[in-house]
């Protein structure tokens, strides 16, 4: 099968285009035929092994530390199955799915076999394959924050930073889903698109800086991970909380500090560890009934990857680059 590996960490164009051996289903496993799958922002991190100081050591000790361990990258896909395993119950030949790959990647490839139980499931009938590949690390890890660590409610004033990004545009959708009152930070291109998707206030970060004004949140998520956490813990309400995908060390000890002593909370969370299947159906129930819909910025075939990686690490994609693969 046709798969884009990469034998060694750097540039972009040491992602190549390789026929490898197509993968066969243990007797608990489905064969899907990828059709989409996506560049997401970690996507070039795990490609050039661009990590925070704090992450270089856990990455390369899963990863590896001179060379990738796994040659394929790519972690989330839609698809068909093509083949299903003797003891499979849940899944049919035919079927159209969706999921996340799991720390072993592989889904930049024709091909990738997923145990039955894994993060997989029928895919939103409404979606393409694009979106439906594009739906699942920014929604999940959004998801993670939002509902799981930050437990919003109805009526909850949340601040999503970076609003036009991949978990951005998810958030901005899910806190609407819930009924927040919602303000969107994004830059002045952006800032019509994230009223359009659920923001009731947006702030253009070009022109004003959020931190100045005297709003207090429920919730602060920075999915970016561009904001000062002395600033943003003077914003929120008591019991508020602030949450940041992107972290270092300091917010790692001041979580742990608030969560002990502290009303007011710092959340940090590598969030693809509190996926489980249930979010994937919910995802599928709340894009089938409209609340959320992916947002796809460029799509690119697999054979243009390096493309792919180029655009996605200048950091600007608005919602998610989607590669198809069939
Ligand atoms: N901890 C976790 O579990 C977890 C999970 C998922 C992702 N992540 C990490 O979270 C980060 C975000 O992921 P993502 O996929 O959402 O990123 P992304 O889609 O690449 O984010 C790009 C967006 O960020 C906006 N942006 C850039 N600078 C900004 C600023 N100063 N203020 C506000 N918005 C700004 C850009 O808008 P403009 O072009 O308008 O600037 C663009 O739309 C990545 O570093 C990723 O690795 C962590």
């Amino acid at each position: 099968m046709k798969a884009i590996v990469f034998k060694r960490y750097g540039e972009p164009e040491v992602l190549q285009v390789a026929e490898v051996e197509k993968p066969i289903p243990k007797i608990n496993e489905v064969l899907v035929r990828i059709y989409a799958t996506s560049v997401t922002a970690e996507d070039p991190k795990m490609r050039g092994f661009n990590h925070p100081p704090l992450l270089k050591f856990p990455v390369g000790l899963m990863f590896g530390f001179k060379k990738p361990r796994n040659s394929v990258l790519g972690i989330e896909f839609s698809g068909v199955i093509e083949t299903v395993g003797s003891a499979v119950k849940g899944y049919e030949v035919g079927d159209h799915v969706f999921g996340y790959t799991g720390l072993g990647f592989g889904a930049y490839a024709e091909y990738k076999c997923m145990p039955e139980n894994g993060l997989l499931y029928l895919k939103p009938e409404n979606l393409t394959f694009e979106e439906s590949a594009c739906i699942v690390n920014g929604s999940l890890s959004a998801m993670v924050y939002l509902m799981k660590k930050g437990k919003i409610k109805n009526g909850d004033k949340v601040l999503i930073n970076g609003a036009s990004g991949s978990v951005g545009t998810a958030a901005v959708q899910l806190a609407k889903y819930f009924g927040a009152i919602i303000t969107g930070v994004c830059s002045t291109k952006n800032v019509e698109f994230v009223k359009s998707i659920g923001a009731d206030v947006v702030i253009d970060y070009t022109k004003q800086d959020f931190t100045q004004s005297d709003e207090k949140y429920d919730l602060i998520f920075d999915t970016i991970g561009k904001t000062f956490m002395k600033k943003c813990m003077n914003l929120l309400k008591p019991k508020g909380k602030y949450m940041l995908t992107e972290f270092g060390l300091t917010h790692i000890l001041a979580a742990i500090f608030t969560f002990l002593f502290k009303n007011r909370k710092i959340i940090v969370a590598s969030s693809n560890f509190y996926w489980k299947k249930e979010d994937l159906i919910f995802l599928k129930e709340i894009a089938e009934k409209g609340y959320l819909k992916p947002v796809v910025d460029k799509s690119f075939p697999l054979e243009k990857i390096v493309d792919a990686h180029k655009y996605v690490e200048l950091g600007h994609k608005v919602g998610n680059v989607a590669i198809s693969v069939k």
